[in-house]
């Protein structure tokens, strides 16, 4: 345990280094691989999107995860805070991160919803059926409906609230070190089972081959986006937890592994989705129901029975990764306001999740009710997120580059990366490099072009 001479608080640290991992990943396997990485493939062109994603991972995922875990851990801090801390002009970029959390949350919570209440369906048999028709049916009545999402979501956030309530050691760490390796186990399962499915194949073609003529700036900013969001990066979410990692971890491995481990998740969730559509006669551009329709129909047809316990496991899982992902996103403001704020831990968490829960009420009627309320042709639902990923996280992203290249500096960053230079670290330099020049630059072409200005 670290005490700070300067402000004297005591900050906890994560327990053990498979702790860390298992929690950053969690963090970034979420939602975002399973439920939203397949439709925007679908939406956007499918091996096209997965092409500019696994691009974008290799270019700016790694440098800048390392980056995050680098000002954290240099700084000890929360978000708004550990920016201060090395320059007191920069805690704005912090601040734009805790804003982004806001957004995100807003609609997250509310899919997180979706997804406990797939538990009761997959339980109760609603959704064991192969017919588009059927498996539709069941996710529109849940979606639009006035009341349901909302309960749903409520719950959701009161899980969240229990975790961060108790604070990052014994809270985060112990959900993750159980949940995130058996959702692993059952992905690959699926996997098995999709691509063994009679007309697959069509649908590992489109997922995997790249029609280059797709490759559109909207398809760019989409795909851009979608990586920063999977890594949980732009937001300082990573700064976050960096924070509490101990001063003898090897940062660089981290930053290594993580990307790793969540692009393998998001393209084994590809590899489930995208053929089961072609599979079933799905919609690959059906939005945000794909992964909602197409993985029950898989299990369907594992039979009744299996598919039941199956798809019931299922969601539980997706549920969890869900909350390892949104109690990361709860920890950015709540850690903000504690630390800035001098706030409790408990009333943090309270003041942030009601906040949330106003947001995601109108996330949620956006689908049904409020559909009417759309800001440039999105409903509020798609709004926060499209402002999140494709706005905030690559100005967050490109702020932070430039942060750590200029103000942190080559010397202190090299050094806090490689713990004052016993680890290895063979690229620091093209590390630097890439955040002072080329980063920057790459992630405001990707900005401009997306919203149209060439
Ligand atoms: N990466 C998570 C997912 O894929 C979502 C997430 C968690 C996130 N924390 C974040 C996104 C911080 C951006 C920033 O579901």
């Amino acid at each position: 345990m670290y005490t700070l001479k300067d402000n004297n608080i005591q900050r906890s640290q994560w327990g053990s280094k498979i702790g860390f991992i298992l929690a950053a990943g969690g963090s970034a396997v979420g939602l975002g691989n399973i439920w939203k990485f397949p439709y925007l493939a679908g939406e956007n062109g499918g091996g096209a999107f997965l092409l500019v994603y696994l691009v974008t991972v290799a270019i700016i995922g790694f440098t800048l995860m390392l980056a995050e875990f680098t000002i954290g851990r240099y700084s000890q801090s929360d978000a708004v805070g550990a920016f201060k801390k090395i320059d007191k002009r920069f805690g704005f970029i912090g601040f734009i991160g805790v804003i982004a959390s806001f957004f995100i949350m807003g609609f997250y919570m509310i899919v997180g919803g979706w997804s406990l209440a797939y538990i009761f369906k997959a339980i109760t048999g609603a959704i064991n059926s192969t017919d588009s028709i059927v498996l539709s049916g069941a996710f529109n009545e849940l979606v639009i409906n006035d009341i349901q999402p909302i309960i749903w979501g409520g719950i959701y956030i009161i899980l969240n609230i229990g975790i961060v309530w108790s604070g990052i050691n014994k809270g985060i760490e112990k959900a993750s070190k159980i949940l995130m390796p058996a959702l692993f186990v059952i992905m690959i399962i699926l996997t098995f089972k999709s691509l063994s499915l009679e007309g697959a194949m069509e649908g590992v073609r489109f997922f995997i081959k790249p029609n280059f003529s797709e490759i559109t700036p909207k398809v760019i900013l989409n795909a851009a986006g979608q990586a920063f969001f999977s890594l949980s990066l732009g937001m300082a979410c990573m700064v976050t937890y960096g924070s509490y990692l101990s001063k003898s971890e090897n940062l660089v491995k981290n930053a290594i592994i993580v990307p790793l481990l969540d692009t393998f998740v998001a393209i084994m969730a590809g590899f489930v989705i995208l053929p089961a559509v072609f599979a079933f006669g799905f919609e690959a551009g059906g939005g945000p129901s794909l992964a909602f329709v197409t993985i029950p129909a898989v299990f369907s047809t594992m039979g009744a029975n299996i598919g039941t316990i199956f798809s019931t496991l299922f969601f539980v899982l997706l549920t969890i990764a869900a909350l390892t992902s949104s109690i990361s996103m709860l920890e950015i403001p709540v850690a903000y306001l504690i630390e800035q704020r001098k706030w409790t831990r408990k009333k943090a968490v309270l003041l942030t999740s009601i906040i949330v829960f106003v947001m995601c009420i109108f996330s949620s009627l956006s689908n049904g009710k409020l559909s009417y309320l759309t800001i440039g042709g999105k409903n509020l639902f798609d709004f926060y997120g499209y402002v999140a990923s494709n706005i905030l996280l690559p100005f967050g992203g490109m702020l932070i580059s430039i942060f750590v290249g200029w103000i942190l500096g080559k010397k202190n960053a090299i050094n806090e990366a490689t713990n004052g230079g016993t680890i290895k670290f063979r690229l620091a330099k093209v590390w630097i490099f890439l955040l002072k020049y080329i980063i920057p630059v790459l992630i405001l072409l990707i900005f401009l072009s997306g919203l149209g200005f060439f």
